[in-house]
């Protein structure tokens, strides 16, 4: 899927579920559980052993999520993740080598930013969507609004201390298109097998930004 398309999907389904998985045993139960809750799509974060695990596992059995990798710190975690079936490629600062693999390998990379000098890379490399992180601990809705003034070219997903009750202040703004956040994904939910909760809480954030 090219990127265009990516941003696109982003746009329509305006959360990204952030997971960090270690028993990939569980990996289409928690596919399955975020598709009924009407959200198919995943961030699977490189933090667990399991991950790129999971992340072949949903790739090969659950065509319809919009699966990526995030915590992308290396870029030889790019190219199994991509090998795995990852679409798209999140990192939590702005790493060059990483942006600059996927920018030669026209793969899809979102780049973590924080501040402006962070913006001014990205557009350096023409990227015009990247992930502002951690979003609340960086002053939250707020401080995304003020930095954003100077760059009406740049799209947004605020992720980092993003809850049910936070996330409509950033979906607000208009340089948001998506939030990231793992509060509906708890690792505590995945580990236990807890996917009835899992789909609540997921079908609880699909439905407010539903209105
Ligand atoms: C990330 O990797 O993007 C964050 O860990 C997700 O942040 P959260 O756990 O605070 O939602």
């Amino acid at each position: 899927m090219d990127s265009l398309t990516i941003f696109k999907r982003f746009t329509e389904l305006k959360i990204i579920p952030v997971v960090t998985i270690e028993r990939s045993l569980y990996s289409l139960e928690l596919a399955d559980a975020l598709i009924e809750a009407g959200l198919p799509c995943a961030e699977i974060t490189l933090r667990t052993n399991d991950a790129f695990t999971a992340i072949d596992k949903i790739a090969c059995n659950r065509k319809e999520v919009l699966l990526g990798a995030g915590t992308v710190l290396k870029v030889d975690q790019v190219k199994e993740a991509i090998d795995m079936g990852a679409g798209f490629i999140v990192t939590p600062g702005f790493n060059q080598k990483v942006v600059e693999y996927c920018i030669n390998n026209s793969i899809t990379v979102i780049p973590g930013t924080s501040n402006p000098t962070d913006i001014g890379m990205a557009l350096d490399y023409d990227l015009t969507l990247v992930k502002f992180f951690p979003a609340e601990n960086y002053g939250g809705a707020s401080t995304l609004r003020a930095m954003s003034a100077p760059y009406p070219m740049m799209r947004f997903i605020p992720t980092g201390g993003i809850n049910i009750g936070n996330m409509m202040d950033y979906l607000a703004l208009s340089s948001v298109i998506a939030i990231g956040g793992s509060w509906m994904v708890e690792k505590g939910l995945v580990n236990c097998g807890n996917f009835r909760e899992i789909t609540r809480l997921t079908k609880e954030a699909v439905n407010l930004v539903k209105g």
